[in-house]
């Protein structure tokens, strides 16, 4: 797919089909994480692909979805949930660099998931003590992020907007999520 394409159509999903995803997409997702830009290149971000029923099931009971819609838009164990998460981590305290680090490994995870026609959900909000408990951690490595992975079984539809508009997503009357994007205008200066 065109680059373009992929900015234009990659939306977060949070509704996923019941259906396993291939480990060879996962492999290509971890691909564009692997490659991915790195401050001072130190790569120390590990990726742990939760796969098993048990162990996904209880770390999706300890993340949060769409807050701005909530529970609207909570995905429902056996119905629309993800099968797949990674969990990105790194050693603990390793400040800002690593978040900035990890953000980039996210997005362009992201934009392959959607190349091969997959969705993600970017999760920063969940229990961290939980979630490394049970993927038993040592305590020297801490969570980052947590990226849900799919088959999409939602469209969510993105609007340009102007400076001074709200940037609040929000679900329409036919249950499609409406996710407001400022117009290059409203955030860009040029000098
Ligand atoms: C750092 C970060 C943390 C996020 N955490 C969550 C989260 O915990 N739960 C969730 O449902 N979405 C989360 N998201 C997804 C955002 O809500 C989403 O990117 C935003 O609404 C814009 O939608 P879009 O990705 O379709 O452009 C997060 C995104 C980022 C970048």
């Amino acid at each position: 797919m065109e680059f373009s394409e992929l900015l234009k159509k990659r939306r977060t999903i949070r509704r996923f089909k019941q259906v396993q995803v291939f480990d060879k997409d996962i492999r290509y997702i971890l691909e564009a994480a692997r490659v991915v830009s790195c401050g001072g290149n130190v790569q120390k971000i590990h990726y742990i692909v939760a796969r098993d029923k048990q162990l996904v099931k209880d770390i999706f009971d300890n993340t949060t979805w769409a807050g701005l819609v909530s529970p609207d838009r909570n995905p429902e164990w056996g119905k629309n949930a993800p099968l797949t998460f990674i969990i990105l981590t790194a050693p603990e305290d390793s400040g800002s660099v690593m978040q900035a680090n990890a953000g980039a490994a996210v997005q362009s995870m992201e934009y392959a998931a959607e190349d091969v026609g997959l969705g993600a959900c970017w999760i920063g909000a969940f229990k961290k003590d939980n979630v490394e408990k049970l993927l038993g951690l040592p305590e020297q490595e801490e969570t980052l992020y947590i990226m849900a992975i799919g088959y999409p079984d939602e469209e969510p539809v993105q609007e340009d907007i102007d400076s001074g508009e709200s940037m609040k997503y929000y679900l329409d009357g036919d249950d499609v999520l409406h996710v407001p994007k400022f117009k290059t205008e409203a955030i860009a200066d040029w000098r």
